[in-house]
């Protein structure tokens, strides 16, 4: 066990050192063997390095909540401008066209809904992943919690073997517990923990200080959308985020919940794909929004 009365708060992020990727594009993937370069090629685009993934999963933990209800009308619409789709296996089989040729990044593990308290989740067998031809496979960890921090960091690891051993990279999905502070610090430490444990790219929030976030996480990270924000807000949210380094996001609400849901995930990919400026997306978000 570590000094716990010495944790030193880090100084030296090398913000603006770009982390060396020795011949891949992407960050802290160069050691991985063909199999899993292949399944991040096809999430991240390897012309700019980012992913719009479409989170869809809500429903594992929320049930049929707004914009979900019917995933047949208001999501499907949307898959064609995704680069990625995040859901659950459920959902995949029951309304997800395979004929969409999207990667998916499937929600791997179960347990918690809204009407309890986190729990450890189990996870799902890795062979039903590599049978869905899932692109990679998502697993929550609730650092912080007492009652579920090592047993999601074991699901993490179990995941990251299993995703070793048939080429799954994996995404550690960093929750966010009702006491842990939404700060820099505290996602610094969550993502950083998702990345020591195997993750290859992390899910996270964006928050000030972000960049510190990114620049001591040595894989990709993506921000969840969270919350229902006014469109032009949400833009900057991501614009934020890729400008922080990021590589993309993983948001749901945003779009799917938004009076444009088209509009809302192709402004969202010029922000992410092209840097363009938040304000200059919300003009193409009203322009998309009106044709
Ligand atoms: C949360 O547990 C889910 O994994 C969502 O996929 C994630 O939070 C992203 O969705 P949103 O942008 O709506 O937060």
């Amino acid at each position: 066990m570590a000094d716990l009365d010495d944790i030193r708060d880090g100084k030296e992020y090398g913000i603006g050192v770009a982390q060396k990727a020795d011949g891949f594009f992407l960050k802290g993937s160069a050691n991985l063997d063909w199999g899993m370069k292949d399944r991040l090629s096809r999430i991240f685009n390897p012309q700019t390095g980012k992913a719009v993934m479409l989170a869809f999963d809500h429903g594992f933990l929320m049930g049929p909540t707004s914009g979900v209800e019917r995933i047949d009308l208001s999501i499907v619409p949307l898959i064609e401008y995704a680069d990625c789709l995040m859901c659950t296996r459920g959902i995949l089989r029951a309304l997800v066209p395979p004929t969409s040729r999207k990667p998916v990044c499937l929600r791997a593990d179960a347990g918690t809904t809204i009407l309890t308290e986190m729990n450890d989740n189990v996870v799902l067998d890795p062979v039903d992943a590599v049978r869905l031809n899932a692109a990679a496979i998502a697993v929550m960890v609730a650092v912080g919690d007492p009652e579920t921090e090592a047993l999601t960091i074991a699901n993490l690891y179990g995941a990251v073997d299993s995703g070793q051993e048939y080429g799954l990279p994996v995404m550690g999905v960093t929750a966010v517990g009702k006491d842990m502070a939404r700060d820099a610090r505290y996602f610094g430490l969550a993502a950083r923990v998702c990345a020591e444990n195997g993750a290859n790219i992390v899910k996270t929030y964006y928050t000030e200080g972000f960049e510190k976030v990114v620049a001591c996480c040595p894989v990709p990270i993506v921000i969840a959308g969270g919350k229902k924000l006014p469109e032009l807000e949400a833009l900057e949210l991501a614009h934020n985020a890729i400008q922080c380094g990021a590589a993309g996001v993983d948001m749901g609400r945003n779009v799917f919940q938004s009076e444009s849901p088209v509009a809302m995930i192709r402004a969202v990919g010029a922000v992410v794909h092209q840097g363009m400026k938040p304000k200059d997306a919300f003009q193409l978000f009203n322009d998309l929004k009106n044709t």
